[in-house]
């Protein structure tokens, strides 16, 4: 049975929307919710070592008076011997079919919390009758949070031989992909577990995505039109695309060759997938993997891809299959524009950032010693295939990076879309349901309006830039750096127009509060001081906002608002002004 733990209360409060109406209810409320959802069934807590399977389910299983089993503890008590010895004495696949029996019988218990051990989901037959008879969660957690956990013990014994961050690592990998078939996905962080419970709680009992029934709901697929003339294109999303590309691009273009560009950690993940689309159809040409990060939108990498492309025997009529973030959409997107002067691409983005912003617009480019994204053309896509699919093995501190991008939507011009995240972001954050596919969709479709309006930028175009001044001067202050995302200095750069407008009496008070309220709930930093390792300098700060590309006759353009929705154009702020805002910001 459980040991009562420490119980944070639920904020009464902070529940998610159904169908966009405010729900708000007492904890007591959302535990009977909760559990009639769930109804007679057992809850199944699936992941790795040190996602923290046994303290949340203890919790979990407390708050809703059920009760609590470990699966490794009863395999070790059917056979009396410890899950190190049954290793040692009979080998994995022994303990493998121990467990699979194990947990079989326990799910005929009806209503408990049973936590399994990391393998256990991995088994088809133990899946399936999870599936079957169970609600399942998967607790995910990244590879620095899982390590820090379990090095304290000494009791695992597939991290017992060589290197165990990266045995770890390759679990990751290979284990990902199949506990995303989890009813529900929850971010496993360093914070109180309490917090994760009741995340879970409130998920169940507002019948926000990841409740039952078990299995998958519908897949919605939406689809947004980028008007731009004979340049038009189309912008599909909906889960599971990917195995469809071959199919989609044979249907649109007819049969041509498809080189693809990714890079390692979608590769790893993803690249067979595609390939075998690809290959299905008889329209694939071979892949290029580039290393991942930032670093790599640079000349030399740009001429090395664009050599490869060609030794891919790619002709003008052929496509360029940009596969991955925005790293790599802008720079085989640009590689593209230049090779045999232009050949057509189709976007198929992997990050929350790319399908929802850089995938679209046709802007791409590599970076310079002298700035980020200085060199580069527009050249528009021929197609953007964005699977939610893929989501499910992106970082999740990439995710709420891109997840500043699609706040900035709302923010810059949609305050009835603000208010609908405000409501709904725990949604969207979960396991690739309907939210998220409304979230991008709406996104892509504000990015698309302003892309046909204004589609190199002269006017309009520049809202997208909310937060982007600020952003990326802090984005250069930090180097680069894996201390600031590219979405966590949109984000706080976000919560410094807002302020900034407040402070010239643009906006009504209290705007930008909510505004960081928000940005806060969701896990992004919304100010200076947030980024870790060293203060900043605000002269510096306005020298490297002075290197924008939007600054004209050394002026530089500010995006400011009159309120949620309401952005607009600026250059008419004097630098002291900025600098005396700086100095403040800084110190906040
Ligand atoms: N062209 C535009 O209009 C535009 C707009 C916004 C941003 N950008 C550019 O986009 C870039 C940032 O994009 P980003 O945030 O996608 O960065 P990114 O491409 O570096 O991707 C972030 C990380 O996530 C990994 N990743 C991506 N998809 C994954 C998946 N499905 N599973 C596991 N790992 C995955 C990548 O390997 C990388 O390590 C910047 O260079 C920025 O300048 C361009």
């Amino acid at each position: 049975m459980t040991t009562p733990p420490r119980g944070l209360p639920i904020e009464t409060n902070r529940f998610a929307a159904i169908d966009g109406i405010e729900v708000r209810m007492t904890e007591a409320e959302a535990i009977e919710l909760a559990k009639k959802r769930i109804g007679k069934r057992p809850i199944v807590l699936v992941g790795l070592m040190g996602c923290g399977k046994s303290s949340v389910g203890k919790r979990l299983a407390f708050k809703l008076n059920l009760q609590f089993v470990d699966a490794d503890e009863e395999i070790e008590r059917a056979a009396a011997k410890t899950i190190n010895e049954i290793f040692a004495d009979h080998g994995e696949a022994h303990f493998r079919d121990g467990e699979r029996k194990v947990i079989a019988r326990l799910l005929s218990n009806g209503p408990q919390v049973l936590a399994t051990g990391g393998g256990a989901f991995i088994n088809p037959e133990t899946r399936r009758r999870v599936k079957d008879n169970a609600f399942s969660i998967w607790l995910r957690a990244e590879l620095p949070v899982l390590m820090r956990r379990v090095m304290k013990r000494d009791t695992r014994p597939l991290l017992r031989e060589g290197n165990p961050e990266a045995t770890m690592q390759k679990l990751i990998e290979t284990r990902y992909p199949v506990y995303a078939e989890a009813d529900m996905t929850v971010d496993s962080r360093d914070e109180p577990h309490d917090t994760i419970v009741n995340e879970i709680i409130t998920r169940l009992a507002t019948g926000s995505d990841g409740a039952p029934p078990t299995t998958l709901e519908p897949n919605p697929s939406r689809s947004v039109h980028v008007e731009l003339g004979d340049r038009s294109y189309d912008v599909l999303i909906a889960r599971g695309l990917l195995r469809d590309v071959g199919a989609l691009i044979k249907a649109r273009f007819g049969v041509v060759k498809c080189g693809v560009v990714t890079d390692e950690n979608v590769a790893r993940y993803h690249l067979a997938t595609l390939e075998d689309s690809l290959k299905s159809e008889g329209i694939f040409a071979g892949s290029i993997v580039m290393k991942p990060g930032e670093a790599t939108k640079n000349f030399r990498d740009l001429a090395t891809l664009s050599e490869r492309l060609l030794e891919l025997g790619l002709e003008r009529g052929d496509l360029v299959l940009p596969f991955g973030g925005g790293v790599i959409g802008d720079l085989a997107g640009f590689a593209a524009g230049i090779l045999r002067r232009g050949v057509r691409f189709v976007q198929i983005p992997t990050s929350l950032l790319a399908q929802v912003d850089s995938s679209v617009g046709g802007k791409t480019g590599i970076n310079t010693p002298q700035g980020k994204n200085l060199v580069g053309v527009f050249h528009q896509p021929s197609l953007v295939v964005a699977d939610t699919a893929v989501l499910t093995t992106l970082p999740p501190r990439e995710m709420r990076a891109g997840y500043a991008e699609v706040a900035k939507y709302g923010l810059l011009g949609d305050a009835e879309f603000f208010s609908w995240l405000e409501a709904n972001w725990q949604s969207v954050f979960g396991n690739n349901g309907p939210a998220l596919t409304t979230a991008i969709e709406t996104s892509v479709a504000a990015k698309a309006a302003i892309v046909a309006r204004d589609e190199t930028e002269t006017g309009d175009r520049a809202l997208l830039n909310l937060g982007h001044t600020f952003g990326h001067a802090l984005e250069a202050w930090t180097g680069y750096s894996d201390r600031l995302l590219h979405g966590e200095g949109v984000a706080i750069g976000m919560c410094m127009a807002f302020r900034l407008s407040e402070e010239l009496g643009l906006c009504p008070p209290a705007t930008s509060a909510r505004v960081a309220k928000h940005l806060r709930a969701v896990g992004l930093a919304t100010k200076i001081a947030d980024i870790p390792g060293g203060k900043a300098d605000a002269a510096e700060l306005l020298r490297l906002m002075g290197q924008d590309k939007k600054v004209k006759a050394g002026k530089l353009a500010f995006i400011l608002v009159h309120g949620i929705g309401r952005a607009f154009v600026t250059r008419d702020i004097a630098p002291e002004t900025v600098l005396a805002f700086l100095a403040r910001e800084i110190t906040r």
